[in-house]
């Protein structure tokens, strides 16, 4: 059976601040997930929560880019909103940038990743879920799991995978994309997706037969909205096992925390800390980053779960590496490198201060040939 999994996420509204969601606007939410269920207009459903970010799993079998399913989730986050606006919620419809559903959700606010495949004998997926971060967390991660064989033994040794994975890298700036095949095009792969700032892996193919393997949500709400409105906190999902890479070894890149972009206002750099959903509360300087590992048995369409794979003490001294990774940033304060460079920051006041302190600027005499402005000649 043809199989879709749509997962799509947004922030309607923290409790507290940021820090996560309340239970009335996810059981909101949910409510009216279920009824699209009991509708027959999806298969299943099963509603996650990462810090102030409510994400809707769902299966059905219309294909990816239903204008169906999209408006289930989009009446779902409308919904969940009005109870977070009765409760004034901080930030409440924060992610909803615009009043009606207008057919597809992309480009409306919400996180979007979705896969259509054959449902295999049996299906292991996991939905992997951060907050404070951007879809480029997923490049280290993803690169580890479908291309390095010191992370994925079966690269090696299950010959369904060794003739590796094809990575589909999109340029956020442009909406270009590019499709580059490992191993052979590895050191290419790794001068964009290295780039955080600008590219993000879109998706990933098996080599041998072009199979669907991992999806993720590339939205950049800020450049959506042309303004800052909330961070792209973003969702991936992987197939596991049987030619895709064990569950194990999707998990173990988590193991060893990384620092990504996206903490206090969107404009610091910090350790992404896997946690069970319990502790999915970013409340340290409203961090650091999070990120949850929602596991799946999909049974034809219906969704066996979640397991919170990252609830295993196997993870305690990642958590503890991150909170130390965390101390050592913190100590830069509200320096670079922990402060993010101006650019990349998801707002600044710097053109404001640069703009009224502009005639205190005097020329230095560094001793370098003098900088033409334009229209003056050079001597
Ligand atoms: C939001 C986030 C927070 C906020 C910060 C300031 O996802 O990461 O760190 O940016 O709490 O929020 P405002 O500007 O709403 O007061
Ligand atoms: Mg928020
Ligand atoms: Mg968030």
């Amino acid at each position: 059976m043809k199989i879709t999994l749509s997962v799509i996420k947004a922030d309607i509204g923290g409790f507290v601040g940021h820090s996560s969601v309340h239970p009335e606007v996810l059981n909101r939410v949910k409510e009216v997930a279920l009824e699209a269920k009991d509708n027959g207009i999806i298969k299943d459903v099963s509603v996650l929560a990462c810090g102030d970010d409510i994400a809707l799993v769902m299966t059905h079998t219309k294909g990816i880019d239903s204008s169906e399913i999209h408006e289930v989730a989009w009446n779902a986050f409308k919904e969940g909103t009005e109870v977070a606006k009765k409760l004034k919620m901080y930030g409440a419809g924060q992610d909803l940038l615009s009043d009606a559903f207008s057919g597809n959700i992309k480009g409306m606010g919400p996180g979007i990743a979705e896969m259509e495949f054959e449902e295999r004998k049996s299906e292991p997926v996991i939905v992997f879920f951060a907050d404070k971060t951007s879809p480029s967390a997923w490049n280290l991660p993803l690169y580890e799991m479908f291309a390095d064989p010191m992370n994925t033994a079966g690269l090696v040794i299950d010959p369904s995978m060794h003739e590796g994975f094809i990575f589909e890298v999109l340029d956020v700036y442009t909406g270009m994309s590019i499709k580059l095949n490992t191993p052979e095009e590895l050191y290419d792969l790794l001068v964009f997706i290295g780039a955080t700032s600008r590219y993000c892996v879109k998706a990933v193919y098996r080599k041998k037969d072009r199979e669907i393997a991992a999806v993720a949500s590339t939205q950049k709400l800020s450049l959506m909205a042309g303004r800052y409105v909330g961070k792209d906190d973003p969702v991936l999902i992987v197939r596991c096992q049987s030619g895709f890479p064990a569950v194990g070894e999707v998990l173990e890149p988590f193991a060893r925390p990384w620092f990504v972009e996206g903490w206090m206002r969107g404009s610091h750099t910090g350790p992404l800390m896997p946690v069970s959903f319990s502790q999915a509360k970013p409340t340290r300087f409203d961090g650091p980053p999070r990120v949850i590992a929602a596991g799946y048995q999909i049974c034809e369409g219906e969704l066996i779960g979640p397991s919170d794979l990252f609830d295993d003490p196997a993870f305690d001294q990642a958590r503890l590496d991150a909170s130390l990774m965390a101390n050592y940033l913190r100590r830069q304060g509200i320096f670079e490198p922990h402060r993010l460079p101006p650019e990349e920051m998801e707002y600044t006041t710097l053109p404001k201060v640069l703009e009224k302190l502009k005639d205190r600027f005097k020329l230095v005499d560094t001793g370098r040939p003098k900088i033409h402005t334009e229209g003056e000649v050079a001597e």
